[in-house]
């Protein structure tokens, strides 16, 4: 897969390792978070020419974007933006409170529940299932590759982020459809918190 432009809505530990891990694959990333650009202007620096940061409304341009924000914040960082126009959004979001509640989401999970906040968005689900500290860490391991649960509606928006995750290092695992692979692998379900490597 050629080089592309990932943007970034939300860039705590989640979206950071992300970042850097999509760069390490050749890939240009355009960073944004709550509090504007020029607070992220010597991350920036840090990361090189092919990082740069804009409002969220630039980062929601690029052809793929990681949604990282907490789950109480996302309809204010979606707020306002218009149709995604079928552009994919790879959503690592988790229904969980600052205090570490879970939210009752019924029968409903919680990336149908992202994707009716993305009018025209393509939506995969993946990383979740990972707590930050194994995103940052080498996804290549010796005992094999770090897997990553994959689910979502639409096959080539899910190729291409299984694409964009191996490129990382990760051992994408489709775990088919949005709402049947969000059982599996969203907070609480039996996909959740598991840190397995994959064996070629
Ligand atoms: N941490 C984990 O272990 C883990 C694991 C799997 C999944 N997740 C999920 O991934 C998501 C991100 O988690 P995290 O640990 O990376 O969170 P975090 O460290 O708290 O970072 C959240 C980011 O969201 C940004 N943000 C907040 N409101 C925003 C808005 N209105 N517009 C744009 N950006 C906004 C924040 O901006 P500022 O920097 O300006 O405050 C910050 O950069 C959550 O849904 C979480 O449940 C977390």
């Amino acid at each position: 897969m050629s080089p592309i432009t990932i943007g970034f809505i939300g860039l705590g530990r989640v979206g950071k390792a992300l970042a850097e891990k999509s760069m390490r694959a050749g890939n240009r990333v355009l960073l944004s978070n709550s509090r504007g650009p020029a607070s992220l202007t010597s991350y920036v620096a840090e990361l090189g020419p092919l990082a740069s940061a804009g409002t969220v409304a630039e980062a929601a341009q690029a052809e793929v974007v990681f949604l990282s924000v907490r789950w109480a914040d996302i309809s204010q960082a979606l707020q306002g933006l218009p149709n995604w126009e079928g552009r994919i959004v790879v959503d690592t979001t988790n229904p969980i409170l600052a205090d570490g509640t879970f939210v009752d989401l019924g029968e409903r999970t919680s990336s149908e529940l992202v994707a009716a906040q993305l009018l025209g968005a393509r939506v995969v689900k993946a990383f979740n299932s990972l707590f930050a500290a194994w995103m940052e860490d080498e996804p290549v391991q010796p005992a094999g590759k770090r897997v990553v649960f994959v689910s979502g509606d639409e096959a080539e928006a899910k190729n291409t982020a299984k694409e964009l995750i191996a490129a990382m290092g990760f051992a994408p695992i489709d775990l088919g459809g949005l709402v049947e692979g969000g059982r599996l692998q969203q907070a609480g379900k039996p996909l959740a918190a598991l840190n397995l490597l994959l064996t070629n």
